[in-house]
């Protein structure tokens, strides 16, 4: 039976008993200004250090070495990796399939978090999505990290629906995620960016 919830999306239907998520998701104050960085649209074998040192840090089950390397061998699988003053700051590996994208991982150094690295990578994501080919971007985000749900909201992202006990290791579910190119939401969000830099 599936059941209505409100969400900060506007309603989505999943099967009763699961649970949604939070509705009351007051956005973290910005405590630092935005990094300057290089993003480089490939990640080669020299960053794969700095990354899983990285990776490390900010998951509970970090991906292996060899799961970057399965993602590099294949030729749509893309990544993009952040520099600031010659050190890895964030990364980002994606998907290209028929007409969307799959963002597979993000992550951002834990002392650069805040200022604005993840947003600029999404962004430069958001900007190979036309109305012709790739016209959504798609993640899948654990139930209990919140802060990548607020930050993917933040980024006009909507959760579409939920895997139920959708990872091996833990009972979890995964929110899927969805931001969809249209040029309402490019404008949207162009003017949402406006506000807060003149708030
Ligand atoms: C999620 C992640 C990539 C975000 O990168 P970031 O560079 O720290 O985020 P940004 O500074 O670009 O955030 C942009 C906006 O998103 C929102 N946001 C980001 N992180 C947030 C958090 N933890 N809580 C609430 N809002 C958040 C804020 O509104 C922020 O803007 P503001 O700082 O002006 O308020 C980073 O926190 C990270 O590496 N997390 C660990 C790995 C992870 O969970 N990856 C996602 C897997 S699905």
């Amino acid at each position: 039976m599936l059941i209505e919830y409100k969400t900060m999306d506007g309603p989505v239907s999943f099967p009763k008993g699961l649970t949604v998520m939070p509705v009351n998701m007051n956005a973290k104050q910005s405590a630092h200004e935005k990094a300057r960085v290089d993003i480089h649209p490939w990640m080669i074998r020299r960053d794969m250090a700095q990354i899983l040192a990285i990776e490390e840090q900010s998951f509970e089950f970090p991906w292996p070495e060899e799961e970057f390397d399965r993602c590099r061998n294949k030729l749509n699988c893309l990544s993009m990796v952040s520099e600031c003053r010659e050190k890895i700051v964030g990364y980002m590996v994606y998907k290209c399939h028929n007409n969307y994208i799959a963002l597979l991982n993000v992550a951002v150094h834990p002392e650069m978090k805040g200022r604005r690295i993840g947003e600029q990578m999404v962004e430069k994501l958001k900007s190979k999505l036309s109305s012709e080919r790739h016209r959504k971007i798609i993640i899948k985000v654990r139930e209990t990290n919140l802060g990548a749900q607020l930050f993917f909201r933040e980024m006009g992202f909507k959760a579409i629906s939920l895997l139920r006990d959708y990872y091996d290791v833990t009972e979890e579910d995964a929110y899927v995620m969805q931001y969809h190119y249209s040029q309402k939401s490019v404008i949207e969000n162009r003017k949402m960016k406006k506000m807060r830099r003149t708030a």
